[in-house]
C-alpha cells in the first residue's frame, strides 16, 4: 500500500453541523464525495455518488471535480488516483484496507503468475495497485462474468485474488479458471447453519448473496449479485422479506428504496458483528470532514505502477 504520512488531528476542530460544514468544503474545494454502500448511513446520505465498485470507478473516470473524496477502502481510492493522476484523492482513514487485497502479496503473485506463462490475468478490483499492474484486465463483481465471456475459449485464464468470486464465475461461464486462493473476511463469516435456521423461521424470505460468499452459503441463495444488483433485485422482486448475505451497510439503501419490505442481515458464525467490514467502517463523518479540511490523507502512487495499473482498468471500462 502506498500512502502519505498521517496528518495530526484535533478533536476540537469538529464543527457541530458536520453536514453543513462538509457541504461548504465541497463547494470550496470543487470536490466530489464518492461512497460505497458499505459505508455508515450518514456518509451514504452526504455522498454525491453512492455505488458498487464498478459504478464508483466509472464515476471516478468521468468526474470534473478537482478533488475526489473517497469514502470506501484503500484499493477503491487508489483506483480513483490511477484514473486521475493530477487530482487530489483523499481517503478519510488510510488504515481502511481490505483483507482480500492483503491476501494477494505482489511478490508471491508474481511467482504464481510465472508458473502459467500462457495465461492472461483477470483480477478483481479488490487488489492493490501492484497486483493491477501485473494484470491484463480488471473486473468487479458486476462485470466479472461478462468479461470472462468475452475472452476467446482457447485463452487460459488466471483469476485473482478472490477464490469465491472465481469459483462462481467459473460455474457461470463454464470456463476453467486458475484461482488465486484469496478471500474476504466479511463474506466468509456467514453461517450456513444459521441461514438455514432463518429460512425455516421466515419461509417466504428470499436469500440474496454477494458472490464473495463461500459455496455452502451461495447454494442457499435465491439470487446472487454485486451490491448494486442485490439492491435492484430487492426492489424488483415481489417478495417482501429478504435475508441479505453481504455487508449490512447496503440495507440502509434497501430500506430507503422499499420501506415496507423487511431486510434481515445474514448471521455470522459467532454472535458478533463480523459481517460489518472493519475496514470500511473506519471511515466516519468526522474523519471525512477532517480529510476535506486538511486536504489529507491523500493517495500517492509511484508513476510507473500507476501507468501499468491503468491499462487493465481501462480495458475493464471498455469491456463493461
Ligand atoms: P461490489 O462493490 O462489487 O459489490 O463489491 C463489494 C465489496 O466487497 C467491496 O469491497
Ligand atoms: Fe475487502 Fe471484504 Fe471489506 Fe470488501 S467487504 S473491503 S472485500 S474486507
Amino acid at each position: 500500500m502506498f500512502t502519505a504520512a498521517k496528518p495530526k488531528t484535533n478533536p476540537y476542530e469538529i464543527p457541530r453541523d458536520l453536514f453543513g460544514a462538509i457541504n461548504e468544503l465541497k463547494k470550496e474545494l470543487n470536490a466530489v464525495i464518492l461512497a460505497h454502500y458499505y459505508q455508515e448511513a450518514d456518509i451514504q446520505d452526504i455522498s454525491d455518488y453512492l455505488g458498487d465498485s464498478l459504478g464508483l470507478s466509472q464515476q471516478a473516470a468521468n468526474t470534473d471535480a478537482e478533488v475526489i473524496v473517497f469514502a470506501g477502502v484503500h484499493f477503491m481510492a487508489e483506483t480513483a488516483k490511477i484514473l486521475n493522476p493530477n487530482k487530489l484523492v483523499l481517503l478519510p482513514d488510510l488504515d481502511a484496507g481490505c483483507s482480500l487485497a492483503d491476501s494477494c502479496p505482489p511478490e508471491e503473485f508474481r511467482a504464481f503468475k510465472a508458473k502459467y506463462p500462457d495465461h492472461i490475468v483477470i483480477s478483481y478490483i479488490n487488489c492493490s495497485a501492484e497486483i493491477k499492474a501485473l494484470s491484463d484486465i480488471i473486473c468487479t463483481s458486476s462485470n466479472a462474468v461478462k468479461i470472462v465471456n468475452q475472452i476467446p475459449q482457447d485463452q487460459p485464464i488466471i483469476f485473482a485474488p478472490d477464490r469465491n468470486l472465481g469459483r462462481y464465475v467459473s460455474e457461470q461461464t463454464g470456463r476453467h479458471l486458475v484461482l488465486w486462493e484469496g478471500s474476504c473476511i466479511v463474506h466468509e463469516t456467514f453461517s450456513e447453519k444459521r441461514i438455514i435456521e432463518l429460512k425455516v423461521e421466515h419461509p417466504s424470505a428470499e436469500m440474496i448473496a454477494h458472490p464473495e460468499c463461500e459455496p455452502p452459503v451461495l447454494r442457499h441463495a435465491d439470487y446472487i449479485g454485486s451490491t448494486t444488483a442485490l439492491l435492484k433485485y430487492s426492489q424488483e422482486s415481489p417478495s417482501d422479506k429478504f435475508i441479505v448475505a453481504t455487508e449490512p451497510g447496503i440495507i440502509h439503501q434497501m430500506e430507503k428504496a422499499a420501506p415496507d419490505k423487511l431486510f434481515i442481515p445474514a448471521p455470522s458464525t459467532d454472535n458478533c458483528a463480523c459481517n460489518e467490514c472493519p475496514y470500511m467502517r473506519l471511515n466516519t463523518l468526522e474523519k471525512l470532514y477532517l480529510a476535506m479540511k486538511n486536504k489529507a490523507p491523500e493517495i500517492i502512487l509511484p508513476e510507473d505502477i500507476r501507468v501499468d495499473a491503468l491499462k487493465p482498468i481501462q480495458k475493464m471500462l471498455e469491456m463493461s
